[in-house]
């Protein structure tokens, strides 16, 4: 895929008010509750209600093959699951996470400590250069730069460099030590796997819960997808997709998918339970341009 052009931050732009550390930490110490670790572009934080509403009450294994930031995982928290994504520095993260949030942690203070804008390109310069040799640290520099760039967009060019500029936070709430340990502990029963999406379903069985959340297919043929890897995601692959998901269906399992409310996607999971929602869009291509959009859940369910 082509990636995204280069978008530099306006001049303009006036530093950006997010809820500050100290809120955030506050708010969160208050419930030692899993959270999404890293901000991700088609992160299903805000259709999380919607998706879990659909979810069955009981099933066996929780498998999940577009991960990306885990929103829908992080509030099931189940207690067997096998994640997926094709981007490998984002599982290895997780497996950090899992294995050595202590040590995850302890880099990530530094970072705080010293962040501003020149330390961020620093940063981003030795992850380019694959300096960051050992699993915590890479995993902290991950974090460190999706909580410090802007727009929260992991973004990659078509050498795999990431080549997000930083973004104009006040005080930025980079990690919260609660969430990320509630975090580690949820991953820690989780399978992590670096995988196109087909490959992590192979071991769903019978009363198996799958849900997908592919990237969207475009509503037009400009809205180009965001390239979260220097891989893409076409019309192919959402047709591989919908056979996936009714070979699951045949399987016994429990099939949920996410995806645009586009005619192509309606006429694949035709059979399927089809039912449209409302939702913020959290990164749009043009930041003006945000609002309610329509979109799909469909499930095989109820
Ligand atoms: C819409 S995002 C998932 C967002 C996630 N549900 C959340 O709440 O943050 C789609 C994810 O699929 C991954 N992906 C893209 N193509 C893939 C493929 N062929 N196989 C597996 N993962 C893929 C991307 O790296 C991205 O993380």
């Amino acid at each position: 895929m082509a990636s995204l052009a280069r978008r530099p931050v306006p001049q303009t732009q006036a530093p950006k008010r997010t809820r500050s550390r100290v809120q955030t930490e506050a708010r969160a110490a208050k419930r030692a509750e899993p959270a999404p670790i890293v901000k991700w572009a088609g992160g299903k934080s805000k259709l999380a209600g919607e998706l879990l509403a659909r979810a069955p009450a009981e099933y066996a294994r929780y498998f999940e093959p577009f991960v990306g930031g885990g929103a829908l995982f992080f509030r099931l928290a189940p207690k067997a699951a096998v994640l997926g994504d094709n981007n490998p520095d984002l599982i290895q993260m997780y497996r950090a996470v899992a294995r050595d949030v202590e040590g995850v942690l302890r880099r990530l203070r530094l970072h705080r400590q010293r962040h501003d804008e020149a330390y961020f390109y620093k940063v981003r310069q030795a992850w380019n250069a694959g300096e960051h040799k050992a699993a915590s640290e890479r995993a902290a520099a991950f974090i460190y730069l999706n909580k410090t760039c802007y727009n929260g967009l992991w973004r990659v060019n078509s050498r795999g460099h990431f080549n997000v500029p930083v973004g104009r936070y006040v005080d930025p709430a980079i990690y919260e030590p609660t969430a990320l340990r509630a975090a580690s502990r949820v991953l820690r029963s989780a399978e992590l796997k670096t995988r196109a999406f087909a490959e992590s379903v192979s071991p769903a069985g019978p009363g198996d819960l799958v849900y997908f959340d592919p990237p969207y297919h475009p509503l037009t043929e400009t809205a180009n997808f965001t390239s979260y890897t220097s891989a893409s995601f076409g019309e192919r692959d959402q047709r591989e997709l919908a056979e996936v998901a009714r070979d699951l269906h045949d399987r016994g399992c429990y099939v949920m998918i996410s995806n645009s409310d586009a005619p192509l996607i309606r006429r694949l999971y035709k059979g399927f339970r089809i039912e449209q929602v409302m939702c913020a869009r959290a990164i749009n291509s043009v930041g003006k341009k945000r609002g309610q959009v329509s979109e799909l859940i469909i499930t095989n369910h109820r």
